[in-house]
């Protein structure tokens, strides 16, 4: 097991380099499933997430090439029996994407429900209904997710609720099928975007991504590309809050700043400055923050994966902050652990209500999930006095190097192995 050393109170500053998106990298992997020919995939990030699905792939009889840690050669031809094996599907969220691939190319597929971070109930009955729409039969027995379809026909899909994993899905379903497929009140998130300008590469005929209309034409007929995979918007919006956090001055370079409109406003409007260029965002905070109130909203509006991070940074900020989640019912996980620091944060439902403190104190923390370890380790940023980390592991699921990014920011954080001597016990 490993874990964070951090010892904090030191502002962050210099330049930092944001790594391919975990959140199109691991619909684009999924995505290859449905091409005719090999496809290299570029930018790709080096995170358990992504390792856990190209190793699915591989298990079910793909050839991968890792040309180098983040270009990766795929060719799903040897894929014959579209059944995703248990263990590993439970290793993340992006597993579900398996069921529309699968079910796009081999009109059948046996996918493990999909595992992920613990954020609350986390359903997938709007996949369930894209694929039924579209001519699928569904049956779960077991844990495992099971379609078939004598054919896919386009269809008219309405999402009952904004939901990104089901936009998805539902392209992967559509994008082979017999005919026209319109898809409303869509997800608008990038990595959507960016989904649909990788499959239209490849041959697919996709209009509307980004708008909550798509219409997809059926083709029958996917060709390899080589593609590279948009910059991680979470992760680039991580380090923009760990600066202002820390009233460092950062810049966050490769990005794309429409994508993280929703967080330079907020981060604005708590007191710091950001400034945009063409490929990179400038963030300096002096001084303490402001109170500042958000509710998360699918995109454009405010990310619920920067929900943890920006509430974090929000527990010394001058005067009460109040925080609303309205994508998960359960994403204030970490408040507990957050108060181990000093923080005055009270939790009612999906909504948190953060008193401003003068000061975090360094404490030992354990990582709930992806987006609240990256949290905390802002936490141990902002504090004064040492912090350890545990179970870093859901960190690693989706920041790539993320010690070694904020190391060279002038961060003191050291990583170290430790045996959880309760997994010790013979
Ligand atoms: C994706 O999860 C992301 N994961 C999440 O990022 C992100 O938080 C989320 O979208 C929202 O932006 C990946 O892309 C791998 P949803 P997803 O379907 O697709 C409900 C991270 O930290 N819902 O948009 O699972 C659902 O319960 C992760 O990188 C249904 O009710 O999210 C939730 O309340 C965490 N029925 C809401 O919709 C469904 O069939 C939004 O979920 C599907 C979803």
């Amino acid at each position: 097991m490993e874990k964070f050393i951090i010892k904090g109170g030191k502002p962050l500053h210099g330049e930092v380099v944001i790594s391919g998106a975990k959140n199109a990298a691991v619909a684009v992997v999924a995505a290859t499933i449905l091409s005719d020919q090999p496809c290299v995939l570029e930018n790709v990030p080096e995170i358990r997430d992504i390792n856990a699905c190209v190793k699915i792939l591989y298990e079910m009889g793909a050839s991968i090439k890792i040309i180098d840690k983040n270009t990766i050669r795929i060719d799903t031809r040897g894929i014959t029996d579209p059944v995703v094996p248990y263990e590993l599907a439970r290793a993340c969220r992006g597993s579900s994407y398996f069921l529309g691939t699968l079910l796009g190319r081999f009109h059948k597929a046996d996918v493990p429900m999909p595992g992920g971070c613990d954020l609350g109930d986390r359903p997938i009955d709007q996949h369930l209904k894209a694929f039924n729409i579209l001519g699928a039969t569904h049956t779960i027995d077991g844990g495992v997710v099971s379609l078939r379809a004598d054919s896919l026909v386009g269809s008219q899909i309405y999402f009952d609720i904004v939901t990104v994993g089901g936009t998805i899905n539902a392209m992967f379903a559509a994008v082979k099928a017999d005919g026209l497929t319109v898809i409303e009140n869509a997800a608008k998130e990038p990595q959507i975007v960016d989904l649909a300008n990788f499959l239209n590469s490849m041959g697919a005929d996709i209009m509307g991504a980004g708008t909550d209309v798509i219409k997809i034409r059926g083709v029958k007929y996917l060709k390899g590309v080589t593609y590279g995979i948009i910059p991680d918007p979470i992760e680039a919006g991580t380090y923009m809050v760990a600066a202002a956090a820390t009233k460092g001055d950062v810049v966050i370079k490769g990005v794309i700043p429409k994508h993280l409109e929703s967080i330079t406003d907020k981060l604005r409007k708590a007191g710091a400055t950001v400034e945009e260029f063409d490929e990179a965002i400038h963030v300096k905070a002096e001084g303490r923050l402001m109170k500042t109130s958000f509710k998360t909203m699918p995109h454009p509006g405010f990310p619920t994966d920067m929900q943890p991070q920006f509430s974090t940074m929000l527990s010394t900020a001058d005067g009460v902050s109040v925080v609303t989640d309205s994508i998960f019912d359960n994403r204030f996980r970490y408040v507990n652990e957050l108060r181990r620091f000093g923080a005055e944060v009270t939790v009612e439902g999906t909504t948190a209500v953060i008193q401003g403190v003068d000061e975090l104190k360094g404490a030992t923390v354990k990582a709930t999930d992806l987006r609240a370890g990256a949290a905390l380790v802002i936490a141990g940023l902002m504090a004064n006095g040492t912090t350890v980390v545990e179970d870093i592991y859901h960190i690693e699921r989706g920041y790539e190097n993320i010690d070694d990014k904020l190391r060279a920011l002038g961060a003191d954080i050291e990583r170290v192995n430790y045996y959880d001597k309760s997994r010790m016990a013979v």
